[in-house]
């Protein structure tokens, strides 16, 4: 199945400083991630949250950073570099198909990323087969790109692979729902 992807080459876009000032990372984040956790940053792009949150794990925390594109990885390894939190983040470049984590985790974020799998029934069982029992996950999509109905069908797909909606969570630009197991 072809797939759509977010290009690389726009990652500056996901990056610009006036994002910070409408969807805050340690605003959204910081009561879903505690210190020494094991966070997976699904479609992690060019760090834009990943870096934020390798900041709350502390440097007891392991910040396992997935996406498709070797572009966006490396992007994220520069920014990481630069914040010095490259030790506590994992690259992992994987593919659509397959999230190529099998890490037990306390967090996981999907940040404007599920609607891009073409396969989302696989990608929600792989999710749920690495959340620890008490684990949560955060499912973000944009609003201008993904329609109430849209999201709907999205929510369900989580729901058939056995995660478990706790509450929408308001996050600026889009919809948001967090899931436990
Ligand atoms: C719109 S960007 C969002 C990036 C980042 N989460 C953010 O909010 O800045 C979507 C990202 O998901 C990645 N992606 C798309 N499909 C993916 C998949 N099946 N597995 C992992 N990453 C994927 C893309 O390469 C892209 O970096």
């Amino acid at each position: 199945m072809k797939q759509h992807v977010c290009n690389a080459r726009l990652a500056f876009a996901m990056y610009h400083s006036f994002r910070k000032h409408i969807q805050d990372p340690a605003a959204i984040l910081g009561e879903y991630v505690m210190p020494g956790a094991t966070v997976i940053d699904l479609g992690c792009g060019p760090g834009y949250f990943t870096i934020p949150i390798a900041l709350l794990t502390g440097a007891s925390g392991t910040v396992f950073a997935v996406d498709v594109q070797e572009g966006m990885l490396r992007k994220m390894e520069e920014r990481a570099v630069q914040a010095g939190v490259r030790t506590r983040i994992r690259p992992v470049l994987c593919t659509s198909g397959d999230i190529a984590v099998r890490e037990p985790s306390d967090f996981v974020l999907s940040f404007w990323m599920a609607h891009e799998v073409p396969d989302r029934a696989a990608l929600f069982s792989q999710i749920v087969a690495v959340m620890k029992p008490d684990a949560r996950y955060l499912l973000v999509e944009p609003k201008f790109h993904v329609r109430k109905k849209r999201y709907g069908r999205i929510i369900n797909e989580a729901v058939a692979a056995g995660l478990k909606p706790l509450q929408e969570v308001p996050v600026p630009l889009s919809r948001a729902m967090l899931f436990g197991v």
